[in-house]
């Protein structure tokens, strides 16, 4: 039984793989509507979600599959005190498989170990988020027709951002790509992932500014300054609007640039930039979709012809 922890749990064939399967279902969508008849997902989330939550669940009943789940720690038994581990030996008996939010780090691999069925990691506190990665990817290989050779930009909260450490961790596997970081002074990124840059000599810069470094960037990837994991609100207050990616901004950036964000934005990109060809973030959740598709049939083992 195999189990989604982290974007490395995954080689770059088996990545590979995986989208190739994506972009399959892409376009032959009818081919896989019963794929996943008579299987259940269950969806654990003890934090809030919108996106990841409703495209598992859209993901499995495009497969023809049923849901079921609780989307708030306070109406789970957690609320009583039951823990993770109980919990997955319990919901083990009512799915096939299962996805799970969790505001702890580590809390879906403690489920992991005690569950009867595949556990994906839906994004465990500030440490991973594995599916938006794989959407991420995705995306960047669906619109630029590869995953190598790249300069990308990340901004915003580097330092709380689960989803730019997954995306680090993804892409250091594949050839010439170099990282330039974009954050203030109190949200740069952590030194477990500088050093494990330095380790394989991987090359990345810091800055502060967006507009210093906007020119060179092949992809720019934004993030939400993560207000839930602040301690206290008015560092929050002080940083939250620290970039705003608007059209004068894009006018700095290559023709061809990308930009990208998991979502959901708040202030960090202007909606006059959703018009530009270059905003990806809403064909990012699409793609979110194919790809949790994707992902579901492989752990589950189950293959269409
Ligand atoms: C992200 C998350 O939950 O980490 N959202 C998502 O799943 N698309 C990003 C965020 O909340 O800022």
């Amino acid at each position: 039984m195999r189990h989604l922890m982290s974007p490395l749990d995954f080689t770059v064939k088996e990545l590979s793989d995986l989208f190739d399967l994506a972009e399959d279902i892409e376009h032959n969508p009818a081919k896989y509507s019963h794929a996943c008849a008579g299987k259940k997902l269950a969806t654990c989330f003890y934090e809030p979600s919108t996106r990841t939550r409703l495209s598992f669940e859209s993901a499995m009943l495009n497969l023809g599959g049923n849901v079921i789940g609780f989307s708030d720690a306070g109406s789970s038994s957690a609320a009583k005190g039951e823990s993770v581990s109980d919990t997955i030996r319990v919901i083990s008996c009512f799915a096939d498989i299962c996805a799970m939010r969790h505001p702890k780090e580590g809390a879906p691999m403690v489920a992991a170990e005690k569950s009867g069925i595949p556990v994906i990691n839906a994004g465990d506190g500030g440490h991973q988020h594995p599916t938006q990665t794989l959407t991420d990817l995705l995306t960047i290989r669906a619109l630029k027709g590869r995953l190598d050779n790249f300069t990308i930009g990340l901004c915003g909260d580097l330092k709380f951002g689960r989803t730019v450490h997954s995306l680090i961790h993804a892409l250091v596997r594949y050839e010439n790509i170099k990282f330039i970081f974009i954050s203030p002074e109190e949200l740069r990124i952590p030194d477990y992932i500088t050093d494990m840059l330095k380790q394989r000599s991987v090359p990345y810069e810091e800055v502060i500014r967006l507009e210093d470094t906007m020119a060179d960037l092949d992809l720019l990837y934004m993030t939400r300054v993560q207000k839930e994991r602040f301690f206290n609100e008015e560092d929050y207050v002080r940083l939250k609007d620290f970039y705003i990616l608007d059209k004068t901004k894009m006018k700095l950036a290559k023709e061809d640039m990308l930009v990208l964000h998991p979502l959901p934005r708040v202030n960090e990109i202007s909606v006059e930039v959703d018009d530009d060809e270059r905003a990806a973030y809403f064909k990012q959740v699409q793609y979110g979709v194919y790809v949790r598709m994707a992902l579901i049939l492989t752990l589950l083992g189950i293959h269409v012809d």
